[in-house]
């Protein structure tokens, strides 16, 4: 069987590109993450999400957890028969969905006891059963139990979210156990502090993890406070290991954290604008329900080989968003997530061939020109 591990091709400047071998397929990285909540990706087949060259999807523990249950998914036959995906699947711990969408919540050193956001039904999530639930999924990638402090938080209440993090990453790793073909990430913690974030990183690789993902970035400090931690924190991390970035983002977000050493990312971005009729393309973003749109016969990207700009036009696409056709999400759904998997591609060849500041210059460039 193959056992999971990260081999480096090529580093340009800070960028990396490699890859992570599973037992259920190799992850090329960077790479870009497909995010599948509930067991979907909203609007799009898993072979389909596949066709656009995602190597992994992303799924959630808070959610799985909730409904239909990581027991009933388990007893399904884990979640990759259940939802009919069989590369490699990351499942987030579930600590940040609590504290973004669950209701009452209630956090202790045990763990976070939590109301369900669909019925009111409480809950409770500590290292310990996040680690089971990502078991009975049947996760290829498991992420450490960790608590994202909500912005705007002061230094002492980071540093104090960071802590309990780390203990609580100690825990993960002891209730993982030995699960050759499985990997666990921990998560680094410590906002905008660079004492904070390099503490962060020496807990982490003490306990020693499979990958390390950076945590608590993307949540309202802006693009340049992130990329300002991203400055110095991936050089805290080991270089043999993947580094995660979570929950972003937008191309320029991703473009300049591969330039900073980050290896794998996802977004909800892709999927949900397409379902809000904003479109990603190499000149920027296309809002497909302007009117501009409406007698175009162009494909929204001439470039692009995915259906949507194959086979139709602008007026089509902006036709099915204006009557609320369900078309319309999973056309744009499946342009969106094609132009982020070109991206990642057109990067990992960039770096291979040692010309990924060319290739970082073109990218601004294009866009600079904006949508004709
Ligand atoms: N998704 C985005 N940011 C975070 C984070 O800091 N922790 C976890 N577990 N998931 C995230
Ligand atoms: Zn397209």
């Amino acid at each position: 069987m193959t056992t999971f591990g990260f081999t480096l091709h090529a580093t340009d400047g800070a960028a990396r590109t490699g890859a992570i071998a599973t037992p259920r397929g190799t992850i090329r990285t960077p790479a870009f993450m497909p995010v599948g909540t509930a067991g979907t990706v909203k609007a799009m087949l898993p072979e389909s999400v596949a066709a656009t060259g995602a190597d992994i999807l992303l799924g959630n523990t808070y959610h799985l957890m909730l409904r239909p249950g990581a027991e009933r998914v388990a007893r399904l036959g884990g979640l990759h028969a259940f939802m009919h995906w069989d590369k490699p699947i990351l499942t987030d711990s579930g600590g940040f969905q609590v504290m973004s969408l669950s209701g009452l919540r209630k956090m202790s050193e045990d763990g976070v006891a939590f109301r369900s956001h669909i019925d009111g039904s409480t809950h409770m999530l500590s290292p310990e059963r996040s680690m089971e639930i990502q078991r009975l999924l049947g996760s290829d990638i498991v992420m450490c139990f960790d608590e994202c402090p909500a912005l705007p938080a002061s230094e002492a209440e980071v540093a104090r979210a960071m802590r309990l993090s780390m203990r609580w990453a100690e825990r993960s790793k002891a209730a993982f156990g030995d699960r050759p073909g499985h990997a666990l990430f921990g998560i680094m913690q410590g906002g905008v502090t660079r004492e904070l974030r390099e503490e962060s990183a020496r807990a982490l690789t003490a306990i020693g993890f499979d990958g390390y993902a950076v945590g608590g970035l993307a949540v309202g400090e802006g693009q340049e406070a992130m990329f300002g931690v991203l400055d110095y924190a991936t050089g805290f991390l080991p270089e043999d290991r993947p580094r995660y970035l979570m929950g972003v983002g937008k191309p320029d977000d991703i473009v300049g954290a591969v330039a900073r050493g980050i290896d794998m990312m996802d977004c909800v971005l892709p999927s949900r604008s397409g379902r809000t009729g904003q479109a990603f393309t190499r000149r920027g973003v296309v809002n497909i329900k302007n009117a501009r749109h409406a007698d175009d016969p162009r494909p929204l990207d001439e470039h692009c080989s995915c259906p949507a700009c194959r086979n139709y036009s602008r007026a089509y696409l902006h036709h099915v968003f204006r009557a609320q056709e369900i078309l319309s999400s999973m056309l744009l759904t499946w342009h969106n997530l094609h132009y982020f998997q070109e991206l990642m591609a057109g990067m990992r060849a960039a770096i291979a061939e040692g010309r990924f500041a060319a290739w970082q210059a073109a990218f601004h460039a294009k866009r600079a020109e904006g949508d004709i």
